[in-house]
């Protein structure tokens, strides 16, 4: 286990994965963190939908014009819906499961990378949120803000580079 802040430190998007499955408990542990966010007025508004069929995986890489091919050469893709009938702060709830998942990912040496659904279309003009939705039997009310790949790192990526935070957007006391 790394320490918190060379966690947030070495953590990066990986679109490169090798051939192995991502294990059982490796699965449990990223969905326990994501079970772990905190949500507004604690509604859990969340929902996930876990993907390790490589077929299906293909398609969600289909399923918006530029930036989900990646999915294609990841073992498992989750699906992080919202539903927005429960409350008013779904994307935000979402978001923080999301990065919770992208963590654990990181700290169990693995790989991960957000791909973005809600407001994209694909090459035909199709909503991906309908694209996705249709691929994984999603009922109607509920949103789908992205998706996750997640896989063994097929590359190894340079850590965040501390002298390129921008700091002039952190304002003090007032803007
Ligand atoms: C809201 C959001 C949407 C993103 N959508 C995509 C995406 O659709 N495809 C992709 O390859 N990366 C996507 N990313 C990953 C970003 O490109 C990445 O976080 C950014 O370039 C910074 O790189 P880093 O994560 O390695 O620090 C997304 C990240 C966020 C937070």
């Amino acid at each position: 286990m790394k320490d918190f802040s060379e966690l947030i430190t070495v953590r990066r998007s990986h679109r490169k994965f090798t051939d192995e499955a991502v294990g059982e408990e490796q699965l449990r542990s990223i969905m326990r963190a994501a079970l772990m966010a905190p949500s507004s007025k604690g509604l859990h508004s969340y929902e996930f939908v876990t993907v390790t069929d490589p077929k299906t995986i293909g398609h969600l890489s289909r399923c918006k014009q530029i930036g989900a091919e990646l999915l294609a050469g990841a073992p498992l893709a989750i699906a992080v819906l919202g539903d927005a009938e429960t409350s008013d702060a779904w994307i935000e709830d979402a978001s923080v499961a999301a990065t919770m998942m992208l963590l654990q990912a990181e700290d169990l040496g693995l790989g991960a990378c957000w791909v973005q659904v809600r407001e994209r279309k694909d090459a035909e003009g199709r909503d991906a949120e309908d694209n996705v939705r249709r691929l994984l039997s999603i009922p109607p009310k509920y949103r789908i803000l992205c998706l996750i790949a997640v896989g063994h790192k097929g590359a190894e990526r340079k850590p965040q580079n501390e002298e390129r935070l921008k700091w002039e957007k952190v304002h003090s006391e007032k803007w």
